[in-house]
């Protein structure tokens, strides 16, 4: 569950920045970064493979059809077979393998095993599924948190499994969904405080799980310096993420919320540009570890979250992410011994 002290206020500060960005959005910015057109990228040698978590719907579905456009084979790996071959079958160069659920370890092992039996080759992953927290506190099939495993640590598993194979492709990419979120994820150090945040019913785990994803890019880039690691924050974006609000309140949902969001959120086309511009953009993550739409301050040292929750849409822009200790070091080795642990690595 979000915590309500963080709700209270950024329910009213909502409302007065997106008064704030209608205003905005009628001015030009200055720096528009939209992505390459796909006919200056087109593919060279063997066709590059990329594989989209959650592409069923939402962000993780018009990444996968953005990334077909590109040229490459996009493996859309969806928890329900029926959606996933279903979101295949509307994007020419997409196919389903093999269900993958993000909150069951086993389920992620299954999937590998199935890819890896189709393809030699992964050239970008993209770990995007989610789930947000509202209704918070319930466990995943491996007695952990749900919204924790599912939104982090199936990805990190993946991930693992996947590296191997990542490190044979040329020119690897990972790209890890996290959120504004991140800012109010808990200043977790040692792979104890992690293990302890994992478990069920912890109270911050959606803020947490987003500001792992950070930590992980961050942890990758230096184990790992052949695979290229981003973290990017989507922006506020009308998709189905929201979908608890509509059972929990439909008639506000219907009319209030859903208005509202249709006004000031970037649309899902929207909302994928910045983790396709992590996959295809010449990008360093040395300076670009985290990518987010908005645009945002020259020279920022790091977004206020309000910034990073709406604003004028300039594609995608590289800002500092908020890193427990400064430079999140100690905090991404204590994550990555607690999730190896965890994932039975
Ligand atoms: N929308 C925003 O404003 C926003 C802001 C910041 C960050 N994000 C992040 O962006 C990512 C994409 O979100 P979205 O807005 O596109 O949400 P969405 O429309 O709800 O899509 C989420 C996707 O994740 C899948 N998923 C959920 N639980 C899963 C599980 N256990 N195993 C496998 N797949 C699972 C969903 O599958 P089903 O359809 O089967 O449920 C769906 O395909 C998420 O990581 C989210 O946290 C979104």
């Amino acid at each position: 569950m979000l915590p309500k002290s963080q709700f209270s206020w950024m329910m009213p500060a909502s409302i007065i920045w997106t008064l704030m960005v209608s205003t905005l959005n009628m001015i030009k910015p200055n720096q528009v970064n939209l992505l390459p057109e796909p006919s200056s990228m087109l593919p060279q040698g063997p066709r590059r493979v990329c594989i989209v978590t959650g592409s069923n719907t939402g962000i993780g579905l018009q990444t996968a059809r953005k990334m077909a456009g590109y040229g490459y084979a996009v493996v859309v790996a969806c928890r329900t077979a029926s959606k996933g071959e279903e979101a295949a079958a509307t994007i020419d160069g997409a196919e389903f393998i093999a269900a993958l659920d993000l909150s069951s370890f086993s389920s992620v092992r299954n999937f590998v095993k199935a890819f890896k039996a189709k393809h030699d080759r992964l050239d970008v992953l993209v770990n995007n599924a989610g789930m947000n927290s509202f209704d918070g506190g319930s466990e995943s099939v491996d007695g952990l948190d749900l919204c924790f495993q599912t939104n982090f640590l199936g990805h990190f598993l993946l991930t693992r499994l996947l590296l191997p194979l990542m490190e044979k492709t040329p020119e690897p990419r990972v790209v890890n969904l996290s959120s504004v979120m991140h800012h109010f994820g808990t200043d977790l150090k040692t792979a104890e405080d992690w293990k302890a945040a994992s478990r069920v019913g912890c109270p911050n785990s959606y803020s947490d799980s987003k500001l792992a994803s950070v930590l992980f890019s961050m942890e990758l880039n230096r184990r790992f310096p052949k695979v290229k690691s981003f973290a990017v924050n989507p922006g506020a974006v009308n998709s189905d993420i929201w979908r608890v609000m509509k059972t929990k309140n439909p008639f506000l949902f219907k009319y209030v919320i859903s208005p509202a969001f249709r006004a000031v959120y970037l649309d899902t086309d929207e909302g994928s540009v910045t983790t396709v511009a992590a996959c295809v953009c010449d990008l360093d993550p040395t300076t670009s570890l985290y990518l987010q739409p908005y645009a945002s301050p020259e020279k920022s040292k790091t977004c206020h979250p309000l910034g990073e929750m709406m604003g004028v849409f300039v594609g995608f822009s590289a800002t500092k992410a908020r890193l427990p200790g400064g430079d999140g070091a100690e905090s991404g080795r204590g994550l990555w011994d607690a999730s190896t642990d965890l994932c039975g690595l």
